[in-house]
């Protein structure tokens, strides 16, 4: 059974419950079903869960995460099945699997895994905004970034110096400390220390920086405003520590350009964030951010990946882990579906092993021998005959919607293949899925016919 992670009140980490996902209806017009992979865990999740920003209850967690697509709605171009795709805002992410309106998708070019992806968008596009949006950053210029061992701060010290700047960075512990120095950050500062103005601008020879980019807030606020240039600009992306008392006079005083930007309103059009996440997936392979993996929580514990990002344990980014669908799983949801278009899942390893392990096994028919070794012998003939196809072979009784069983029996791939099963019943032929494979993702797909085509070719039914 698919699972999600909901709040019904705001509360502390503990309020998440875990809970069965209902089956997800059929992607309606621009719609995508989406099978998670990694899932992004963000501070802002915490807002929503305690209360601090207000949300419809109950609200589904999440807002980040990366997948495969398993099917998709009417009307939706540019996605197919099995696409690879993350999105940086859209509730619902806490779950195995989703339905999301296909706007929100981008696609992931190949060197991305899900894990980078689910750990690094939306942190990286919030990083984009604040270097190319809110304030362009220009080589030679220096700034500072709070919370630089954290998720967005960890992205954006680590561009800002690629682009070119001098990066000062504070941090909250000296193993934070240890950490962003081994990003190759020369300046790393106590985000404790009461003199952490004084001490940057020892380092800027007295002017300031250009650009604070503000992610911790009430803590570090007022040394922010002191360590900057006159004129200089203030970024206040996050209040981590909470909300800091602006102090509007001393900020007009000073002439400096204070911004409170939300990712959002950066990156909300397509073309934005299209180009934003270019801009991403290039420095991700250009390596600016290493190679350093997320921690990975199961979606079951996303209380405790809560608790410890509020502790202040986590250094870089965390993910949770969704449940990872076996065999069995995969072939229940295609035959549930009971559908004639596109179906099936992304990860084509657990399609060889329903093939090889689990694909009789299920609830026994009376008066039937399943024929789990005719099965994998159509199966070895298919592939032989056609190496990048994949034929995955279920059916099920006749009971309407009901789905009681799926399996092969003897006599079933042969000549009653399109008929009769040994049930007597009759079989439900759009529970059968052939598929071509490219690079182990599934690229095309299709119904019955297609498969009957191909055992005509093969002499393994009449022609
Ligand atoms: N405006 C937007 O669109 C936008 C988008 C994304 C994120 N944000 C905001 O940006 C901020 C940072 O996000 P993130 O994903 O980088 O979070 P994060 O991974 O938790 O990092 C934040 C850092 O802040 C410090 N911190 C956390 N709690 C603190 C506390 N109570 N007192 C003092 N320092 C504390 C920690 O660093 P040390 O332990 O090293 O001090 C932590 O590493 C959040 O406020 C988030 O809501 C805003």
């Amino acid at each position: 059974m698919n699972k999600r992670v909901r709040i019904y009140q705001p509360g502390p980490a503990t309020a998440m419950v875990y809970e069965d996902l209902p089956a997800l209806a059929t992607p309606a017009a621009g719609e995508v079903r989406l099978r998670h992979e990694a899932i992004g865990v963000n501070f802002v999740d915490t807002m929503f869960r305690s209360g601090a920003f207000r949300a419809q209850l109950p609200l589904d967690m999440g807002v980040e995460a990366a997948g495969v697509i398993e099917q998709v709605g009417p009307g939706v171009t540019g996605f197919t099945v099995g696409d690879r795709v993350a999105y940086f805002f859209a509730f619902g992410a806490y779950a195995d699997e989703r339905l999301i309106e296909a706007k929100h998708l981008i696609k992931l070019p190949r060197h991305i895994s899900s894990d980078t992806a689910a750990a690094t968008f939306t942190k990286g596009l919030t990083a984009w905004m604040m270097l190319y949006g809110a304030h362009q950053l220009h080589p030679g210029e220096v700034v500072l970034v709070h919370g630089a061992a954290g998720g967005v701060g960890s992205i954006v010290a680590r561009w800002a110096k690629a682009l070119g700047a001098t990066v000062i960075a504070t941090v909250g512990s000296a193993s934070k400390a240890a950490t962003v120095k081994d990003y190759g950050i020369e300046h790393v500062l106590d985000a404790n220390d009461p003199e952490l103005a004084k001490r940057v601008l020892a380092l800027t020879e007295g002017r300031g920086v250009d650009v604070v980019y503000e992610l911790i807030g009430k803590q570090t606020f007022a040394q922010s405003l002191a360590a900057l240039s006159a004129g200089g600009d203030l970024i206040h992306v996050g209040n981590a520590s909470g909300a800091p008392h602006v102090d509007q006079s001393l900020i007009a005083e000073r002439r400096l350009r204070y911004v409170q930007p939300s990712t959002g309103q950066y990156v909300g059009e397509r073309a934005a964030l299209e180009r934003a996440s270019a801009d991403l997936f290039r420095a991700i392979e250009q390596g600016i951010f290493g190679q350093e993996a997320p921690v990975v929580y199961p979606l079951e514990e996303a209380a405790r990946a809560h608790q410890d990002l509020a502790d202040r344990k986590i250094l870089g980014a965390a993910i949770l882990r969704p449940h990872q669908p076996t065999p069995s799983d995969i072939a229940k949801s295609v035959v549930r579906r009971n559908t004639d278009e596109v179906q099936g899942g992304g990860n084509f390893a657990l399609f060889d092993q329903l093939f090889a392990d689990d694909f009789v096994d299920h609830t026994p028919q009376p008066n039937c021998t399943p024929d789990k070794a005719g099965a994998r012998a159509l199966y070895q003939k298919l592939r032989e005959a056609f190496p990048d196809f994949h034929a995955v072979i279920h059916w099920q009784t006749a009971d309407g919607d009901r789905v009681t069983t799926y399996k092969t029996y003897h006599g079933t791939h042969q000549g009653d293949f399109l008929g009769v099963a040994a049930t007597g019943r009759k079989i439900h032929f759009d529970t059968v899925d052939v598929m071509r494979v490219r690079n182990g993702r599934i690229a095309e797909h299709w119904g019955v016919a297609h498969l009957y085509s191909l055992m005509q070719q093969l002499g393994a039914i009449a022609q």
